[in-house]
């Protein structure tokens, strides 16, 4: 069943780029409730265990590396279809292929650094905002 929630972050490139207020108005302006929000930075252990699907893959080290480099916006949003609406909000992976309006096309500057993060499925969304909140940190 969905869970209509997902869990994004807004990466250390949009963050240093000073894109947080404009991303986050996008993401009001379409619909979504904040359910929970906080500005953290993430170790290297965090984004080793948060990535762990990924250790395989050849760009894992450089992903772990720029995911941990500055702080991030994590946030928890609900909205009906939130996973799959949101992908779509936010864009490709790679900002070159963005669709364009979407937060990639027009925040991301390479596929290695994509401004922003939205989970993949209704499971990810549940154990990825878990990762970043406790319950109590949910509304
Ligand atoms: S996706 O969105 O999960 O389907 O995309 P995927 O290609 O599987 O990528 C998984 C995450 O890895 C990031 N990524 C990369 N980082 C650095 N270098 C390269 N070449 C690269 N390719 C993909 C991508 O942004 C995904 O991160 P998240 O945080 O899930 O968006």
């Amino acid at each position: 069943m969905a869970t209509n929630r997902t869990f994004t972050m807004i990466k250390p490139d949009g963050v240093e780029n000073g894109h947080t207020g404009a991303i986050l108005d996008k993401i009001n302006a379409a619909g979504f409730r904040i359910v929970a929000l906080k500005k953290t930075q993430m170790t290297k252990v965090d984004a080793e265990k948060f990535y762990a699907v990924h250790n395989e893959r050849p760009f894992f080290g450089e992903l772990v590396e720029f995911m941990t480099r500055g702080p991030i916006i994590a946030a928890i949003l609900e909205k009906e279809n939130a996973v799959e609406d949101f992908r779509t909000l936010i864009g490709a992976t790679n900002p070159a292929e963005a669709a364009e309006g979407t937060i990639r096309k027009m925040y991301a500057t390479s596929l290695g650094e994509n401004a922003i993060h939205g989970s993949d499925s209704d499971e990810n969304a549940t154990i990825e905002g878990d990762f970043h909140f406790s319950g109590r940190e949910q509304f």
